[in-house]
């Protein structure tokens, strides 16, 4: 099993290659015991040399090295900043802009409509509404929302400004007469209207005062550009807390995010690289276990490669989409693990034969089992230069040497 030959691994090439008939996925687990060099793996294999072959990638980085998450130094070595979604802002915060016209919901044709603006951008405001509510607004508070809509760019534009969040919470609390009137002739009058959008109101206020000030109320940030020329866009949601509304609330930004860069780049026929680091499936968000399965079923349609880190895959409930992504995996990357029950249940999920527990028992740092699904395992040591070394490096917080 262990040639001292160099292994190749391309999750792109395999799938496509008639060869190999059972890699069916283009899902790929990394499993291991914190510190074994599950990040180093992602970040070499997935996200560094990917990017040198033109590929995007796109990083969820949700655990916090020092004053940031941990791919920071990456995303500043590649020329680019992490999109930094810090509760309140601040200094060296990013914002992504609700309701940003070039990230609402693409519809099914991708078109815009005839006012200029996605039609999906409705839903996705009505989305994070019913995130924070639990529920969904109701029929009136919907069309009190899309009238605020239609309104907020021309109050902006009035100060010559990109419409925010502010602009829909002041069309909301003072829907136009003139605009009620062409609406709806004389069968609703703008107090009817306004009372319809109190809620939809009151809740947008308590997220722009709360949680998520700073976050979604102001101008996107040019590092969230989908077009960014560095190719990488690192999400560091490690300042977020795992529970509240706020990471669901994030979570539907990004997603809504992805779903136009997935869309944009597949129609080009360009492939896109998800990195999803460990630690996401702990949080209290139901949602963002079942966003990322999603994500998984449309891989093929999309070109889009999905990584996921994982360390305690015991700690993974039966039935979790969690779970069922590392099934689905047609890559695995088992790195050391020291645990009996860690050993047996990744076994057991990977559907592999006991006997290679001992072997994942004594991995040393750097090296794993890689399996690729039809092809026998193989014990690989995951080489890295030493500028990749200088990059990856998480230790950085304890040996005071830091780069970037
Ligand atoms: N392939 C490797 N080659 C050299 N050093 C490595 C390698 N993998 C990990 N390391 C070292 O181990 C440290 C921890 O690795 P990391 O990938 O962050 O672990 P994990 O993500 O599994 O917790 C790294 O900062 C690095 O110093
Ligand atoms: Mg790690």
């Amino acid at each position: 099993m262990r040639t001292g030959a160099a292994a190749t691994y391309d999750p792109f090439a395999s799938y496509a290659d008639p060869r190999e008939p059972l890699f069916t996925s283009t899902v790929v687990s990394v499993i291991g015991n914190i510190g074994m060099g599950k990040s180093t793996c992602m970040k070499c294999l997935f996200v560094l040399r990917p990017l040198l072959l033109g590929r995007r990638v796109v990083v969820l980085d949700k655990k916090r090295q020092g004053a940031e998450g941990e791919y920071g130094p990456i995303a500043r070595a590649m020329g680019t900043q992490p999109v930094r979604l810090v509760p309140g802002g601040g200094p060296g915060a990013s914002c992504i802009n609700l309701i940003d016209p070039r990230i609402g919901i693409a519809t099914s044709s991708g078109a815009a409509t005839s006012e200029g603006r996605p039609a999906g951008q409705l839903e996705l405001v009505q989305r994070v509404i019913a995130e924070y509510l639990g529920h969904s607004l109701d029929v009136l508070g919907i069309e009190a929302l899309r009238v605020a809509l239609l309104a907020a760019p021309g109050r902006a534009a009035a100060d010559s400004r990109e419409p925010t969040l502010l602009d829909l919470i002041w069309c909301l609390q003072h829907p136009h007469d003139g605009q009620v009137r062409s609406l709806y002739d004389d069968s609703w009058t703008a107090a009817d209207v306004y009372g319809w959008g109190r809620e939809a109101a009151a809740t947008l206020l308590v997220l722009a005062n709360g949680e998520l000030g700073g976050v979604i109320d102001g101008p996107t940030s040019p590092e969230v550009s989908v077009d960014h020329p560095a190719g990488l866009t690192v999400f560091d949601i490690s300042s977020l807390p795992n529970s509240g509304p706020a990471l669901g609330i994030v979570m539907l930004l990004i997603q809504t995010w992805l779903s136009g860069l997935l869309a944009q780049r597949s129609a080009a026929r360009q492939q896109t690289i998800l990195v999803v680091e460990e630690g996401w499936h702990v949080s209290s968000s139901a949602s963002l276990g079942e966003m990322f399965r999603e994500q998984a079923k449309l891989s093929r349609a999309l070109g889009l490669c999905l990584v996921a880190g994982f360390h305690h895959p015991s700690d993974l409930p039966h039935g979790s989409p969690a779970r069922a992504l590392m099934k689905e995996s047609s890559t695995l990357f088992l790195f050391g693990q020291s645990e009996e029950v860690e050993v047996r249940e990744t076994l057991s999920i990977a559907q592999l034969p006991r006997e290679l527990g001992d072997l994942i028992r004594s991995l040393p740092q750097g090296e794993c089992v890689l399996v690729k699904a039809g092809a026998d395992p193989e014990h690989v040591s995951i080489g890295i230069s030493d500028w990749e070394a200088a990059v990856t490096n998480t230790d950085a917080q304890l040996t005071g040497d830091a780069y970037g």
